[in-house]
């Protein structure tokens, strides 16, 4: 059998990762600015992150949902400190569609209504109902087109505001920082506004934080450097550091039942001790600081390159657009300067690294991109 061949793949591939770095086969090592698409948070193979998960597959790896597991209430309540949402509940499943599946679902029940409000350019996932909510006609099918999907135009209230008012409305829904589109940032006016339309219509206020959250932006959600609070949170990506899992922070106003949501893998236990080790890392090692304090050298390094059209971003969220395709960039930081980036569009560069880069990458990136931009 074949594989279904969907991806564009670089003929590279990583056997091995330490930190910052992954290695081919032959040992050649290449920096990773990454994160295997922003999932790495705390760096490759972390000793005690490969030690908590071993642990745990060598005492139970999975039971179902139908029974306690106190991996879940202990994650639970750990996250909700970390995060600030101490008096939120936690849903937990596999990743990040899911979530937002999830989040749509509940916003729904609650309300009775059903159409969804989302924005220009929002990625929000592809299964049926996050495919619908996001702005690229290219990858919905005739069965997901649906009319209960408006887009209006990201950080324009005006606009949000027109189609809410409508009526019919379950959710708002909105990214805490654009990542597919390009390391897009909502303006901090633009998310109190929504923060506000969304009480005065009776919306629930989603923030996908699912790219932008879990420190990234240099403060655990990318939506509190506007200072609001969401009624419902998706999470996925870093959560667990590679292994696979989602998470939807639901506000106490959201009354369960039981039956409501569900899933056999979310929350298994393998799950759970890598989301806790994850935890503990980023708290020990003080990664959400690093984040803000590389990402803000590494911004203020970009803003004095000349020619670059724009740098955008927050913490280790970085977009870079060029005024011309950055594909053959990308190739060449990769082949030539063994440095692993991402894209977005055609001409943006996108950083997404683990939250643990230092000076040290960071300076080895500078000098690459100024090398090859240059040339
Ligand atoms: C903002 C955002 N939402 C949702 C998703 C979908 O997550 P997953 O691929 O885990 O389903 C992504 C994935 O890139 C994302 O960036």
């Amino acid at each position: 059998m074949n594989l279904f061949d969907v991806y564009p793949l670089y003929p590279i591939e990583p056997v091995r990762g330490k930190g910052n770095y992954v290695y081919d086969a032959e040992g050649q090592e290449y920096l990773d600015l990454y994160g295997g698409h922003a999932v790495i948070s705390i760096g490759h193979a972390h000793p005690h992150y490969v030690d908590a998960i071993a642990k745990q597959a060598a005492s139970l790896g999975f039971y179902s949902n139908s029974v306690e597991n106190s991996l879940q209430r202990e994650f639970a309540s750990r996250l909700g400190k970390a995060c600030g949402y101490e008096d939120y509940s936690l849903f937990l499943c596999n990743s990040g569609a899911e979530a937002n599946e999830n989040a749509i679902k509940l916003a729904s029940y609650h309300s009775g209504k059903k159409k969804v409000l989302a924005f220009s350019h929002a990625f929000h996932g592809r299964t049926s109902g996050t495919v619908a909510i996001t702005d690229n006609p290219k990858i919905v099918s005739p069965f997901n087109v649906t009319d209960n999907v408006e887009f209006a135009r990201f950080n324009d209230l005006q606009d949000a505001e027109d189609k809410l008012k409508k009526g019919d409305f379950c959710a708002v829904i909105v990214e805490g920082i654009q990542g597919v589109a390009g390391i897009q940032m909502p303006t901090e006016g633009f998310l109190r506004g929504l923060r506000e339309l969304a009480t005065e219509y009776r919306v629930s206020l989603i923030l996908d934080e699912i790219q932008s959250g879990y420190g990234r932006s240099g403060k655990f959600f990318a939506h509190q450097w506007a200072g609001i609070r969401p009624d419902i949170i998706t999470v996925a990506k870093g959560i667990a550091n590679g292994f696979p899992m989602g998470g939807v922070l639901i506000s106490p106003d959201f009354k369960p039942w039981h039956g409501m949501l569900g899933t056999t893998f979310g929350g298994n236990h393998l799950a759970c001790a890598a989301a806790l080790a994850v935890l503990d890392v980023i708290e020990k090692e003080k990664l959400i600081e690093n984040a803000n304090k590389v990402g803000g050298y590494i911004l203020s390094e970009l803003a004095q390159i000349d020619g670059l059209k724009e740098v955008r971003g927050k913490g280790l969220m970085i977009g870079i657009e060029l005024d011309k395709p950055v594909g053959e960039l990308r190739r060449r930081l990769l082949f030539e300067k063994h440095i692993f980036t991402g894209g977005a569009g055609v001409s943006t560069l996108r950083l997404l690294p683990a939250l643990s880069i230092g000076r040290k990458e960071a300076d080895c990136f500078l000098k690459a991109f100024k090398e090859l931009i240059n040339e």
